[in-house]
């Protein structure tokens, strides 16, 4: 089978529903006909700054999420990264290929570090996107599923591999992105044209997966919409009104025209009101599943290591041979 690779950082108590819509829907559809390894990138979240203790609460949390969402640990290989050594080694690695000015021209290091400022951007932020490469070439990689935010990270993935190959002799497997054209990006409820974020200023317009669903339905009851009052999807001049619709499609399984034709001259209320029935509907399971996974954090852990430990297995071998290219001793 091909290999696929994907991970999403612990950085909130929930996963919101940019990361369900834009990536693990995609996970869960794919990962029987895949090699698959997810990971919960925990180095990647200390790029800025953490509390220990709720990093590693958060960790499980998303963890558990991957599993409520329909990753099977048992078919995919879901593990935490710290848990694989071989992932800041191989970054070390690839970081001494990677041009100073490449790593500059990506556009959520410029945007981050915009918004934190000079100071208060760390070297870890900057190197961020080399460590994604080695995540990602570890497992010889053949699809990369992420939302479009991630794609230029998976470009620069490529160009590593082929400059890795080029110079040092065929090591690694070139990855191609996988991005769902339709998801690829959720964008905020109460700000449409930014895209949903867990790391979103205000807390109103995100929907996070373990929220009460009362609450998530009153965050779509009040979503910025337009004064036109038709349900129509129009991405330029009706940008909430499509977002809705592009999460409505996404969770139902139903196509926009058919939404659009089902609430023809019936008003936003009515159909936000359907979007919160389907929205409830789905994250309630998860949830509860979530929940259940986290009241027993020991199995949890152990899922965890055990999938560790075929990762390293895959990881480990495909270090040993870029330390071999590269010229490194071995030890004997
Ligand atoms: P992260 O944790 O920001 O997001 C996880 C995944 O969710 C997607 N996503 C969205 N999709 C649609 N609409 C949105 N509003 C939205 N917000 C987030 C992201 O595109 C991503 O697929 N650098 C990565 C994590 C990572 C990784 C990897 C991914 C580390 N190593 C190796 C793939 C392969 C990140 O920060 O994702």
């Amino acid at each position: 089978k091909p290999r696929l690779y994907s991970g999403m950082q612990p950085s909130a108590d929930s996963l919101q529903i940019g990361n369900y819509i834009g990536a693990l829907l995609q996970w869960r559809d794919l990962q029987s006909s895949y090699d698959a390894y997810f990971s919960v990138v925990d180095l990647h979240a200390l790029t800025v700054a953490q509390d220990p203790a709720e990093l590693r609460e958060k960790t499980r949390r998303t963890a558990a999420q991957y599993i409520a969402a329909g990753i099977e640990p048992s078919l995919s290989t879901l593990y935490v990264q710290s848990h694989v050594r071989a992932h800041a080694e191989l970054a070390w690695i690839l970081s001494t290929i990677t041009g100073f000015g490449e790593a500059g021209r990506m556009t959520q290091f410029k945007d981050k570090s915009a918004r934190y400022g000079a100071d208060a951007t760390s070297v870890g932020l900057f190197t961020y996107p080399v460590l994604m490469a080695a995540d990602i070439l570890l497992y010889q990689t053949d699809v990369v599923p992420v939302g479009d935010d991630q794609k230029q990270h998976v470009e620069l993935t490529r160009d590593l591999a082929e400059r890795f190959n080029s110079r040092f002799g065929e090591t690694f497997v070139v990855p191609r992105p996988v991005i769902q054209k339709d998801t690829a990006r959720i964008y905020d409820l109460q700000n449409p044209t930014s895209k949903m974020s867990k790391s979103a200023e205000s807390d109103a317009g995100v929907l996070w997966m373990l929220d009460d669903p009362a609450k998530s339905a009153k965050k779509i009851m009040r979503a910025v919409t337009d004064n036109e009052g038709s349900v129509r999807f129009d991405r330029e001049s009706k940008p909430g009104v499509s977002n809705l619709l592009t999460i409505y499609a996404a969770l139902s399984g139903r196509q926009v025209p058919s939404i659009e034709d089902e609430y023809a001259g019936r008003g936003y209320g009515d159909f936000k009101k359907g979007l919160a029935e389907v929205v409830v509907n789905e994250f309630e399971p998860v949830r509860a599943r979530a929940l259940e996974l986290l009241d027993d954090p020991a199995e949890l852990d152990r899922i965890l290591a055990q999938n560790a430990a075929r990762a390293d297995a895959v990881a480990d071998a495909t270090l040993g041979a870029v330390y071999d290219r590269v010229g490194l001793l071995r030890r004997v």
